[in-house]
């Protein structure tokens, strides 16, 4: 299949660009570098430079392809928090060029990076996808309205969509020309933190009093190569005009100090951390429930904790 991948040197297109192009795609990137890295593509690819709120561009990249797969956005809590308009601008007003792209080129098919952000601070988990959506950050809203505008397109333009609410990604994947690594600057993400601490910036653990088993917070992860095979299903399942959301995660969950644990195993060294106070909305559990996506594409996670840690570690 042609296949558009916006966002394709970032961490997670650039993941979704090997094993598609590995696996007989036909493969387009649009990316506008932002906060991607050009060396993770593969040098036969077709890339188009550029952002995809330029709507000529847009069209230019869609020219050819059956079905989209969309990475490309602003992905920091953070910064959405002090920059609520780029996320705005970016993320929905972005989709949105791709979206009348798509309808000016008959394309009818996408997968779109949603997030467990879209919930905000649910009261049970596992996390359904019937649970109310309060995202509480700016990134979380602009997730929740691009899936407003996807189920929107659906009605309007018989757009087949489906909605991968991710939970944490992490793990790596070792290609020919070397390891695809995660890059974010700033990372804020806990795993690969957590390999990056020494005894001199040590892991700083938001809580040891949570009602959890080893009383510290637990949440979701999925490895990154599970995450793209349930693109790929996603992609094979879109047969009807309708919009489908569906939670990825492990729908376990793991511990800070399993995590922690596994560092230490990984690296063979005990991980330095140091106890600090609760971070305020911090729920004590984050876990998805996984079970939509077993019924709607037959996906399940097979990589555990210790494979996200290790191949991080390696591409590290
Ligand atoms: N990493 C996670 O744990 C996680 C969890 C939930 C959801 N997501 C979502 O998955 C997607 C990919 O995340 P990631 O971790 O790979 O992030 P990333 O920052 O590594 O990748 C995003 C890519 O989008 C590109 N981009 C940004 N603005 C653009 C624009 N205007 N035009 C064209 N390209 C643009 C960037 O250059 C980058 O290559 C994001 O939409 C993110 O919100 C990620």
């Amino acid at each position: 299949m042609k296949i558009l991948v916006t966002g394709g040197t970032g961490y997670i297109g650039s993941h979704a660009v090997e094993i598609l192009m590995n696996s007989g795609h036909e493969v387009t990137v649009l990316d506008d570098c932002s906060t991607g890295h050009l060396d993770s593509l593969p040098p036969t690819v077709r890339f188009i430079q550029g952002s995809l709120l330029d709507p000529d561009l847009v069209v230019r990249a869609l020219k050819g392809c059956e079905a989209v797969m969309h990475f490309a956005g602003k992905s920091l809590v953070g910064e959405s928090v002090k920059k609520p308009d780029l996320y705005r601008q970016v993320n929905v007003a972005g989709t949105k060029v791709l979206l009348d792209g798509m309808n000016t080129l008959g394309i009818k098919k996408i997968v779109f990076s949603s997030s467990a952000a879209t919930y905000g601070e649910p009261e049970k988990s596992p996390i359904s996808e019937k649970a109310q959506c309060v995202p509480t950050n700016p990134y979380g809203e602009t997730k929740l309205a691009i899936e407003r505008d996807l189920s929107t397109a659906a009605l309007t333009q018989h757009l087949a969509a489906i909605s991968l609410r991710y939970f944490n990604v992490a793990g790596a994947l070792k290609t020919q020309r070397g390891w695809l690594a995660e890059r974010h600057e700033p990372e804020t993400h806990l795993i690969p933190n957590a390999l990056r601490a020494t005894k001199e910036s040590p892991l700083r653990i938001f809580g040891r009093d949570w009602n959890t088993p080893d009383r510290t917070c637990i949440r979701d992860y999925v490895h990154v190569v599970d995450l793209i095979d349930a693109h790929v299903k996603a992609l094979n399942a879109l047969v009807d005009s309708k919009h489908h959301i569906i939670n990825i995660g492990s729908g376990t969950g793991y511990s800070v100090m399993q995590v922690v644990d596994a560092v230490s195993r990984v690296k063979n060294s005990e991980l330095a951390t140091v106890d600090a106070p609760r971070r305020a909305g911090d729920p004590a559990v984050l876990v998805a429930d996984i079970s939509k996506a077993e019924k709607l594409i037959n996906w399940k996670p097979v990589k555990g904790l210790d494979e996200m840690v290790e191949d991080t570690f390696k591409a590290s």
